[in-house]
């Protein structure tokens, strides 16, 4: 990078700065961030659920609603494949099973992965398929124990035709209407309804407005293959997506001190804003992760020409719906398992 205003940067900075406690800013920048993430990164290793080897009932339960998760989107494509999801029914299995009965019933996580489970052995058996004894023998213990009525009507899943009305809905009801869309017809999202939904997503607030989350609308069908073959979260619906939209974040917009998760706080904001945005412009949507392995980012920056300073934040896959779908409920954990007033 040329240095053409290096004789301002320093006088910037204090004036600009002046807020921040200049010594603990430079510490920071200096040697702070490098044992900022050696220390997150030890409370990953002690902590994350993919490093510790010992898992408490509150990662059992964490992990029982990611796969509860992964078989409703199985249940939900379009066409979806007798046994499917074999090694994961077995995963939430083990993981149930890993749960003491007596702390089982207070946990809502629990609740979802048997209503999952439930739901998993009705689909099958309504179509006549034989699924594994383990599974039948898990469906007939979790029957028993829980009254059958909580068990009732979970076969059903709610489903969407387009958007109407939208316009007309209190932003209470138009936030519960908002849900992930992973099937869509085949035409591209017109880029018109794409940049009014950015215009909207533009509201949301940023680190000292910021503004640095950026958006790159993919629309060559080729290139988007070409990510999504690198993409490992949406395997069951890739072929389908007419429209994805990358977010990224400029660096050159930040300090690289104590703002350094800045741009995924923004991006993650703005993500949320754009979601709203396709959504009131009816468009059907869906977040996927950006979690790209180095070699993954690289090819990633590649496809895309994306610039060294360039960092990518999320992407969302996109387009019109026009047959009806099916959706995964994601259900919501209990307001007592997320909030707590000191
Ligand atoms: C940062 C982020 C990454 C996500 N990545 C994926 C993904 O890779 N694949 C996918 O199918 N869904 C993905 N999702 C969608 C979530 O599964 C979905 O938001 C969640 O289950 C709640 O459902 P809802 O969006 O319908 O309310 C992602 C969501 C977020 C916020």
């Amino acid at each position: 990078m040329s240095n053409v205003f290096g004789k301002i940067v320093n006088k910037i900075r204090k004036v600009v700065r002046c807020h921040t406690d200049a010594k603990s800013y430079h510490t920071l920048i200096q040697d702070g961030t490098s044992r900022y993430f050696l220390d997150l990164y030890h409370k990953y290793k002690r902590y994350g659920k993919e490093h510790s080897t010992d898992w408490d009932v509150e990662q059992v339960l964490s992990e029982l609603l990611v796969v509860s998760h992964t078989i409703e989107k199985g249940l939900t494509v379009p066409e979806s494949r007798l046994g499917f999801g074999e090694k994961k029914v077995d995963a939430l299995i083990t993981l149930l099973e890993a749960i003491p009965e007596a702390q089982a019933k207070q946990q809502e996580r629990y609740l979802i992965a048997v209503r999952t489970l439930t739901r998993y052995v009705t689909f099958h058996q309504r179509r006549g398929y034989q699924l594994p004894k383990r599974v039948e023998d898990a469906y007939a213990k979790y029957r028993k124990i829980f009254a059958i009525n909580e068990l009732n009507d979970l076969t059903s899943y709610q489903s969407i035709k387009g958007y109407e009305h939208l316009a007309e809905l209190s932003f209470a009801d138009f936030a519960k209407l908002r849900h992930s869309v992973r099937f869509y017809d085949e035409k591209p999202v017109e880029e018109e309804k794409v940049i009014n939904a950015i215009r909207l997503a533009q509201t949301a607030p940023s680190t000292c407005n910021r503004q640095s989350t950026k958006v790159l609308h993919i629309a060559e069908k080729e290139k988007i293959n070409q990510v999504l073959n690198i993409h490992s979260g949406c395997r069951s619906f890739a072929s389908n997506i007419p429209t994805l939209l990358l977010l990224y974040s400029d660096l050159r917009d930040w300090d690289g001190g104590a703002d350094f998760f800045g741009p995924y706080l923004d991006g993650g904001i703005f993500l949320m804003n754009l979601l709203y945005g396709l959504e009131y412009y009816s468009i059907g949507a869906c977040p996927l992760n950006a979690y790209f392995s180095k070699e993954n980012e690289n090819a990633l920056r590649e496809i895309l020409g994306m610039q060294p300073y360039e960092i990518p934040i999320a992407l969302v896959a996109c387009g019109n719906i026009d047959a009806e779908v099916q959706l995964p409920l994601s259900e919501r954990r209990p307001i007592r398992d997320i909030y707590k007033k000191l």
